[in-house]
């Protein structure tokens, strides 16, 4: 893993200099290029007393931590060893002009086969924080993901004290059977796939579960860490908690926040949050854990909790006392997650658009599809399960990516009718007649000029049930702007928009039986995917594609494919 000084040089007149010219030098002098290469490679793994094969990165569980600042470009060689289809997305990461980079299959590229490598290469552009990378091909990312951190410029620091030390805490779901074959299974049947057998922190159960081993976080007394929280889990919301320690929130999903402190976290799939935690308690051993937050009434999930060690290093000698731990709300505590969430929002006044070009309504859900009664037909009451956004239930192209079918005019891959509001208009969250759960299933984008001010308001509905859904946008972060329950009213809630300090974020977890409304700017062409981060939603088709037409010039348009860019 070599990581070398960019090459790129401070060159041209310097007839007239001025401070912050020569800064803007530096910061390009001193930016890097870091190579990786990652080996897609199927791995022994023992946990919960049981060894399997897993499918790795690099043989490690979570995969490695890329470290880089703001500015720096990555180099990342994917090499895959393993005998399934597989692709990289890095979480969170713009991809600004370099969408070829993103990586979910069939959306930017087609998948990487066994065997063949494809190397992604891309620059961070403004944008500093804890990210993550994970697989986005079926439900390889279960084991394949890892934590991506950007550092601030060199000269520049966070918006806080820097910290002594910091941990970079991985959450994630184990399945005892292998994930691909849950998900086979559950898409032959049509029934809901298996729930996971444990969660972990940084790969790794701990002690509630058979063959306890919780990974440990020494710390010292009196020093402030910095814990990089990031939710890798397959399907399911998240609680976290440090037993007698209280949390500062300064970050989420890699965007200062206004400092906060908070005894318990909740994080979406894909959320990431920093806090800052002060190591002021009697030293001793502390357990931090995270179980779910199950919004969804009557459905299955996986009620297990992880653990972890915070270990003062001078409590270390002697019989180690069990640690203490900590109170982690009922899984079906919304107030809790409300309040924790209201809190959130940008340091200090931001950019929001006020005027809006594409008003959009996408109504996100559940769904089913009438079967006749056999093995394919195991749902609820002869029926599959299906998921959509405004009653489309995203279907994947096979033969090439969207982003290609685009960018080299390929007809009949998609259409860019996705509707902009509902098809039709119904009581979203009250009682959803049954004639409106089953949902179409089409390739439909939805296209945006370039720079276009765009305000999207994500409706849940109560088809089945209600439920909590973690929304993320590909390519963009975005504001969120307002966040209710029940169904959204354009005259009452438009009203109480928070315009002035809401928080920028990637994922958006829209509240369960209510309404989120995000805005952003249409600044960054390509096909960017915007979909449910619950993969069981996703591959049900809980999802769309947005198509950013590209601006004037070179700065405003889709660089060219790279030359390896895999066939299908
Ligand atoms: Cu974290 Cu479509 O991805």
């Amino acid at each position: 893993m070599e990581t070398y000084k960019g090459c790129v040089k401070p060159q041209g007149n310097f007839l007239f200099p001025s401070l912050l010219f020569l800064l803007a030098l530096l910061a390009i002098a001193n930016a890097e290029t870091h190579h990786h290469k990652f080996v897609v490679q199927e791995t022994p793994m023992t946990r919960l007393c049981k060894t399997h094969n897993i499918i790795t990165v690099n043989g490690q569980l979570p995969g490695p931590t890329l470290k880089v600042r703001n500015g720096d470009t990555l180099v990342v060689k994917v090499l895959n060893s393993a005998r399934y289809n597989v692709t990289i997305h890095w979480h969170g990461i713009r991809q600004m002009r370099t969408p070829w980079a993103d990586g979910p299959e069939y959306v930017t590229q087609c998948p990487i086969k066994p065997g063949a490598t494809y190397t992604y290469r891309f620059t961070i552009e403004n944008q500093e924080g804890t990210l993550w990378w994970h697989a986005h091909s079926r439900w390889l990312r279960a084991t394949v993901y890892g934590a991506l951190i950007i550092y601030p410029k060199l000269g520049t620091t966070y918006p806080f004290p820097k910290p002594k030390h910091e941990i970079p805490i991985l959450l994630g779901e184990w399945w005892n059977r292998d994930p691909i074959s849950v998900l086979r299974q559950a898409l032959f049947t049509g029934a809901a796939p298996n729930v996971s057998d444990a969660y972990t922190i940084n790969g790794q159960p701990g002690d509630l579960y058979p063959c306890k081993g919780a990974v440990r976080f020494p710390v010292k007394s009196g020093e402030t860490i910095l814990l990089r929280i990031i939710n890798a889990a397959l399907n399911q919301q998240l609680f976290f908690s440090v037993a007698n320690h209280r949390l500062t929130v300064v970050e989420a999903d890699a965007a200062y926040t206004k400092p906060f402190t908070t005894s318990t976290l909740m994080l979406g799939p894909a959320q990431t949050t920093n806090v800052l935690l002060m190591a002021d308690q009697t030293p001793g051993r502390y357990y931090m854990a995270a179980r779910a937050y199950a919004s969804a009434q009557n459905a299955p999930f996986d009620n297990t909790t992880t653990t972890a060690i915070l270990e003062y290093k001078s409590a270390r000698k002697g019989a180690p006392s069990r640690p203490t731990l900590p109170r982690l709300p009922a899984y079906n505590d919304t107030a809790t997650v409300r309040a924790f969430t209201a809190q959130i929002k940008s340091p200090s006044k931001v950019d929001v658009p006020t005027k809006i070009d594409e008003n959009l309504f996408f109504t996100i859900g559940l769904g089913f599809v009438n079967c006749t009664p056999g093995p394919r037909c195991q749902g609820p009451n002869n029926t599959r399960f299906a998921a959509s956004m405004n009653n489309i239930s995203f279907v994947l192209p096979r033969k090439t990516s969207l982003l290609q079918a685009y960018y080299q005019n390929i007809p009949g891959v998609f259409t860019t009718d996705f509707p902009a509001v509902p098809p039709i208009k119904f009581n979203y969250t009250g009682n959803v007649s049954r004639g409106l759960w089953q949902p179409r299933f089409g390739t439909k984008l939805y296209k945006l000029k370039f720079g276009s001010r765009v305000q999207i308001v994500l409706q849940d509905t109560a088809i089945f049930t209600t439920e909590d859904h973690p929304i993320h946008l590909h390519g963009y972060h975005f504001y969120v702007v307002g966040q209710g329950t029940g169904n959204f009213n354009a005259r009452r809630d438009t009203a109480s928009f928070n315009l002035i300090d809401p928080p920028q974020r990637n994922t958006i977890d829209v509240p369960v039986g209510g309404w989120a409304v995000i805005r952003f700017v249409a600044d960054n062409p390509g096909v960017w995917m915007f979909h449910c981060h619950i993969d069981t939603h996703l591959s049900w088709g809980l999802a769309m594609s947005f198509l950013v037409e590209n601006g004037v010039g070179k700065l405003q348009s889709v660089e060219p494919p790279p030359a390896d860019l895999p066939p299908c």
